[in-house]
């Protein structure tokens, strides 16, 4: 029995694994291993021998057992132990700036704008780049037989003969959104619309697809102080500038009465423009008070609902802020320029932490 005892403890003490010691159990301990055929002896022996060696081998039983209980939670520890070593992982090390891809100007200007106006308790909504004349057009106060239908270059999509479907255009701007937007969601209402429109232009200043942000808010008591104000806010804001001077110039907009452009004060020096001085002023908007029959198109009653809206160029703005002197190249995915006016994609912009890092 001591025999048994010292091979089978020196057997699991040198076990590599857990199924050498399984190999060990079934030998030692298991139903036809030496232990179990050494209790089978008992019978031939004599009550007396029996007395002593019973009890020995239920106690060599039980000694192996849980010597191979012990090494194989040894085993186990020792396997988490090297999985911990080979696994580690520093979380703490900063990222690898692989310059793998850049957000492009669009992108960031547009989540810059986003971040403002969500402040000022804007949501973002959104609407189809294919869109009905009726949205685009009929909706915002523009009948078929308006000259700003022709003023917009319309790309209309082609339809097949007998196709009754109401005439589809690319938007020629984010304004039908305002429609849409007050069909979902009635009043009151303060969104704000980025996105792409389209219209066939092509010049240093114009590109087919550009982009806009469209601004809505209608309440019970809104005035043109109000519009304002918030316009206000979002240019200095944007610009990251203390003060702005901005001047409201009457114009016309078949969605808007009254209907204001806004110029923003700023000098040339050397072709260095700068926002907030000098003598020269720069469109950057088309704004007013929402026109009674657009209010009506959205299904709201305006007798008692009134707000303001606006457009803004958001390309035009990211030329401005960013020093990019051409349009074109904002769409020719060259690499070197996206890499070079290109923003790293994890500093997403926030009116704390900074809109333009
Ligand atoms: N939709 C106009 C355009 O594309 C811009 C605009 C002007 C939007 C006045 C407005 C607004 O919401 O009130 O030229």
């Amino acid at each position: 029995m001591d025999d048994l005892k010292a091979k089978y403890l020196s057997q699991i003490a040198d076990a590599a694994d857990e199924a050498a010691l399984e190999a060990i159990r079934v030998a030692a301990v298991g139903k036809k291993g030496e232990v179990a055929l050494k209790m089978r002896e008992l019978g031939k022996m004599t009550p007396e021998e029996r007395q002593v060696a019973g009890p020995a081998l239920n106690a060599l039983k039980d000694e192996i057992n849980s010597a191979l209980a012990a090494k194989k939670s040894a085993l186990a520890d020792a396997a988490l132990d090297e999985r911990l070593r080979t696994e580690w992982l520093d979380v703490t090390l900063p990222s690898r700036p692989t310059r793998q891809g850049t957000l492009h100007p669009i992108s960031q200007v547009q989540e810059e704008i986003t971040a403002i106006f969500a402040e000022m308790g804007f949501s973002v909504a959104e609407g189809p780049r294919i869109d009905t004349d009726w949205y685009n057009f009929d909706a915002l106060n523009i009948p078929g037989h308006h000259p700003a239908r022709a003023e917009m270059d319309t790309f209309y999509m082609n339809r097949a003969e007998g196709d009754n479907r109401p005439p589809h255009v690319l938007r020629t701007h984010t304004s039908p959104v305002q429609i849409r937007s007050m069909e979902k969601m009635g009043a009151p209402l303060r969104i704000i619309c980025p996105g792409g429109v389209y219209r066939a232009d092509y010049d240093q200043t114009h590109t087919p697809m550009f982009h806009q942000v469209e601004g809505l808010a209608l309440d019970k008591d809104i005035s043109m102080a109000n519009l304002k104000w918030v316009l206000e806010e979002f240019v200095k804001s944007f610009f990251e500038v203390d003060d702005v001077e901005l001047r409201f110039r009457a114009s016309h907009f078949p969605f808007t009465e009254p209907s204001a452009e806004v110029d923003i004060r700023c000098s040339w020096d050397n072709g260095q423009l700068k926002i907030g001085e000098g003598d020269d002023w720069m469109e950057i908007l088309g704004s007013g008070m929402v026109h009674p029959k657009v209010i009506a198109a959205g299904g709201i009653d305006p007798e008692v609902y009134q707000g303001f809206a606006f457009g803004i160029g958001i390309d035009r703005l990211a030329m401005l802020k960013y020093g990019i002197p051409d349009l074109r190249a904002f769409f020719d995915s060259d690499l070197r320029w996206l890499r070079h006016y290109g923003f790293s994609a994890l500093d997403l912009p926030t009116l704390h932490g900074g809109l333009s890092r």
